[in-house]
Parts: C-alpha cells; structure tokens; sequence
C-alpha cells in the first residue's frame, strides 16, 4: 500500500527518542540513590537562590519527565550537575504529564535534595486532538510535543532555555552550550546534519504539492535534532512559533505530508533557519540500529554529550547483560537502588 512505509531509510528512526506508554519495567517501584550536593566554583556569579529561575546569569534548562525514562533523566540531570563549574546556577524546568506530577516532583526531590527546579504540568488533551498516528506508534505520545508548548509553559522572565532529551549524559560544562550565539534573530540553535537525506523526511505527497514543498523554496533546509536544543523562548513567544507548528500538524492530519512524530513540524517551522550547535554536543545514535539492534560507535571528533538516540536504551541493554560498549560511559551516572538495596 504505502511504500514509503517499507522504504524509509533506517536512519531516519535513529534520531527519536520512542515514547514507549508502559513497558514491562514497574516505574512505580523505582528507587534512586540521594545524588551529592554539587558546589559552585569560586569564579560563579553569586545568585540569589530566588533570582536563579529568572537569572540571565544562571542556566536554565528544560526536560520532558515520564515514569518510562525516569532513570534515563535522572542520569542526565546528574551529568549536567558533575560537568558544571556553577551548578548551584542551574534551573531545571521540568514538564511531566498533568497525572504524574506528584509522584514525579517527589521522586526528583529526593534523589535531588538541592536541586533548583520546578515541574510543570503538560495536559495531554493541548496535543491529543493534533496528533496523527506516525510510523511507530511509540512516537505519538503527546509529551514529545511537550517541547513545543515550553514558551508558553515556562514563566515569562525565562529567555533562553536548553532543551534536553532524557536519553543522554553531558561530559562537559552546560554553560557552554547554553551560551550558544543565537545571533541573527535566530529562535533555535541545535545539531544541524546537512549530509542526512532531507526528502525522506516527508512524503511524495509534500514534495509534489507545490505550495506545500515551496516552504523550503528559499531556505538551506538540513535535517536537525530536536533532544539537544537552545531556545530563544522570548522570539518564540513573540513569533508565536507554537501555532506555526499546530498548523502544520492540523495538515498532516488532513493529509499525509510526514511518517515521523513530532520532529517534522519543527523541521517545517525552523529548518534552514537555525543556528548549529557544534556536533560535539549530540554524539548521537548510541541507542543503536532500530532494526537488528547493533552497536554504534562515536563519530569522529571532540565529545560533549553523548546521546543513545535510537531504540536501544543503555539502562535496558545493561539490565539485560548484553550492553554495547559505550553504555560503560553511561553507567557512572546511573542512580538507581540496586534491587539489593531496596529491603534496607
Ligand atoms: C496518564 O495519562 C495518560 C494519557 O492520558 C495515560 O495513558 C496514562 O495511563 C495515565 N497514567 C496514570 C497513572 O493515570
Ligand atoms: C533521498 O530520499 C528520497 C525519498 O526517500 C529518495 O527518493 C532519494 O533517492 C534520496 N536521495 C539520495 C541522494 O539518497
């Protein structure tokens, strides 16, 4: 029937982090270790603790929460704390979908007693009705499109934020990327691939309808990656980019113009008009070939941050006993109770 289906490169599903809605793992029961409190370094700017959700001077980062990546976020907030010489300046913004927020804040409160954080409800129902079935059901899960909606969940005096998938650990200092130029009145900066096949991206019926595919008529479109993002949330908001992206997804819905979830209306939106973000920040691909679940190695050059983007999780390859190789380099950061430790 749709041929597409069978032909889409192997490739392209390398690049999404699956929101599988209950796999076999009880995520009620999980237990995490109490992380270390994490000092800033003597050259830090001193903020008030109040003033650092709203400080230009801190870092302001936002994740996704669901109970299936729980561990895989817990890592990633623990990187980000390891690797900065300011972490007392570091704000999580954290949104979780509305009927998991207390389990979730008391979770995260825990594990990180010292944590500057809030957690925002996403109510599935603001995406439910935009979203139409994609190629892997697993990608459908409304709070991939949670990222779209962070200029409008995410107080005004926010400005710039960095976005962050939970199926990654840093292995360098945030504050770096965060300070990413978005010169130009750029919106968005992030790892741009110009070498990936942009056509297969969308489908036939996108590229032959010419006021559909004229979108990309005088932009240098590439593909990009969404898990590892600056914000200008302040040009976002004023460019009201949120209805932009429901636009394209309420044509998707009456015809077919993509396969893929959530990334393509960014891809529509943005692509072409980003500011890249160096390739060391998205050692992506370490989750694995989708298909026969082979290993990956880094691509060459400098690492910042490692991403298992792809279907492979290290935290289930671990448990499994049959890990790839660089799921070593994810293992420090893992925070969960042993099961031996969970009767004490
Ligand atoms: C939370 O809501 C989602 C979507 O409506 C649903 O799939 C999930 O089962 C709910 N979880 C709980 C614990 O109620
Ligand atoms: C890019 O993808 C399209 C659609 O999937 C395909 O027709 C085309 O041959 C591909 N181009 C290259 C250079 O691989």
């Amino acid at each position: 029937m749709n041929h597409l289906l069978l032909l889409l490169p192997i490739t392209l599903s390398l690049f999404f982090t699956p929101c599988l809605s209950n796999s076999n793992t009880n995520t009620n029961k999980l237990k995490f270790k109490e992380a270390p409190e994490f000092y800033n370094s003597r050259h830090c700017p001193s903020i008030e603790k109040n003033d650092i959700l709203c400080s230009e001077e801190g870092v302001q980062v936002a994740m996704t929460l669901d109970r299936t990546y729980l561990r895989g976020s817990m890592a990633a907030i623990l990187s980000v704390l390891q690797h900065s010489s300011c972490p007392q300046n570091i704000f999580f913004h954290f949104v979780a979908s509305s009927n998991s927020t207390t389990l979730l804040h008391s979770t995260i409160s825990t594990t990180f007693p010292y944590l500057n954080f809030h957690l925002y409800p996403f109510r599935h129902d603001v995406v439910a009705g935009l979203i139409s079935t994609s190629i892997r059901a697993a990608l459908d899960c409304p709070l991939n499109y949670a990222r779209s909606y962070l200029p409008n969940l995410l107080p005004l005096c926010v400005k710039r934020v960095v976005y962050l998938d939970s199926d990654l650990v840093l292995v360098d200092d945030i504050a770096k990327l965060a300070k990413t130029p978005l010169h130009k009145n750029a919106v968005l900066a992030a790892p741009e691939y110009c070498n990936a096949n942009f056509t297969s991206y969308f489908t036939p019926t996108f590229w032959s309808n010419p006021s559909l595919s004229l979108t990309f008529a005088d932009r240098n479109a590439c593909y990009f990656n969404t898990g590892v993002m600056v914000i200008h949330l302040e040009r976002w908001r004023l460019g009201d980019y949120t209805t932009k992206i429901e636009e394209w997804m309420e044509v998707q819905k009456r015809m077919r113009i993509y396969e893929l979830g959530s990334l393509p209306p960014f891809l529509l939106v943005f692509a072409g008009n980003i500011v890249p973000v160096d390739h060391r920040w998205n050692q992506h691909g370490l989750g694995g070939d989708n298909f026969r679940g082979l290993c990956r190695d880094l691509h060459p050059g400098p690492v910042s941050l490692l991403h298992w983007s792809g279907k492979g999780k290290p935290w289930v390859r671990l448990d499994a006993n049959r890990p790839c190789p660089l799921d070593a380099l994810w293992a420090p950061y893992d925070l969960l109770q042993t099961p031996f430790s969970l009767d004490s």
